[in-house]
């Protein structure tokens, strides 16, 4: 049976505080979550311009917002659980703080122009309603980026078997044909879906200095590009 809403905020408040280090989940204090950080940021950073309104959902940590604290962005970061928000709030000082469900916004139509979510689409229980709910809040020509986990990729779906199992393994996973068919019943226009990086989040300094050519090397092979440990996909709000 599916988790329910209340059971996934329950499992990240306990979380919360050691989230950052822990290997199988925020691993942002990990140099493979940093260069994962990287390339990211590389992606999104020629969607953002002048001063754009932004939400960031299942914004947790904040590991994530950082990619907006150098830019003119008024960023907002929405989480269910508080306990994850206000360690964000340690590094992102500037972000207005929201805790709510992502399947119910609590936010007037057209509010944002771009909406990001990296590493929660996941874990929402009814991703239909949570897309609707994010193009109801984004205003015509907005944008939406979802980064998650691949549900394609051998090494996620070791990962998900172990310390999230409670939560993970009943929800529909990310992946290509998935975020295609979602995006598409709801006529926003995909401008990129793509997967990425083999590099494990977890991965030490020389892990990643090793990896990064064989990284370069396996994108380049078009049917194992498709087992990358990542998926992103941006789409726009079009008029209907
Ligand atoms: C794996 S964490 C990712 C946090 C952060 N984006 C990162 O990559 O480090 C998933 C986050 O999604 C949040 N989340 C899960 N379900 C949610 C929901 N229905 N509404 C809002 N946030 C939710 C969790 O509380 C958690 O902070």
């Amino acid at each position: 049976m599916p988790p329910n809403t209340t059971k996934i905020k329950e499992f990240f408040d306990t979380q919360a505080e050691a989230y950052d280090s822990a290997r199988r989940l925020g691993h942002i204090n990990y140099p493979g979550g940093q260069y994962f950080r990287k390339q990211l940021s590389e992606i999104v950073n020629p969607f953002i311009k002048g001063e754009m309104k932004v939400l960031e959902f299942g914004a947790g940590t904040g590991a994530y917002t950082y990619i907006f604290s150098n830019t003119d962005s008024k960023v907002v970061s929405l989480d269910i659980s508080l306990e994850m928000l206000l360690e964000s709030k340690k590094k992102n000082p500037d972000s207005h703080f929201v805790v709510a469900d992502a399947h119910n916004l609590p936010f007037k139509k057209g509010s944002f122009d771009l909406v990001v979510g990296v590493n929660a689409f996941s874990y929402f229980s009814n991703k239909d309603k949570a897309l609707s709910e994010i193009k109801d809040v984004l205003g015509e020509g907005g944008r939406i980026i979802i980064c998650d986990m691949n549900g394609y990729s051998p090494l996620w779906n070791l990962v998900k078997t172990g310390r999230q199992k409670e939560v993970l393994v009943y929800l529909p996973q990310s992946n290509r044909k998935f975020l295609r068919t979602l995006f598409q019943s709801y006529r926003i226009k995909i401008l990129s879906l793509r997967e990425f990086s083999w590099i494990p989040y977890w991965a030490n300094r020389w892990m990643v200095y090793i990896f990064r050519p064989i990284e370069a090397a396996l994108t380049k092979v078009p049917l194992l590009k498709r087992l990358a440990l990542r998926i992103l996909i941006i789409g726009e709000k079009i008029a209907n």
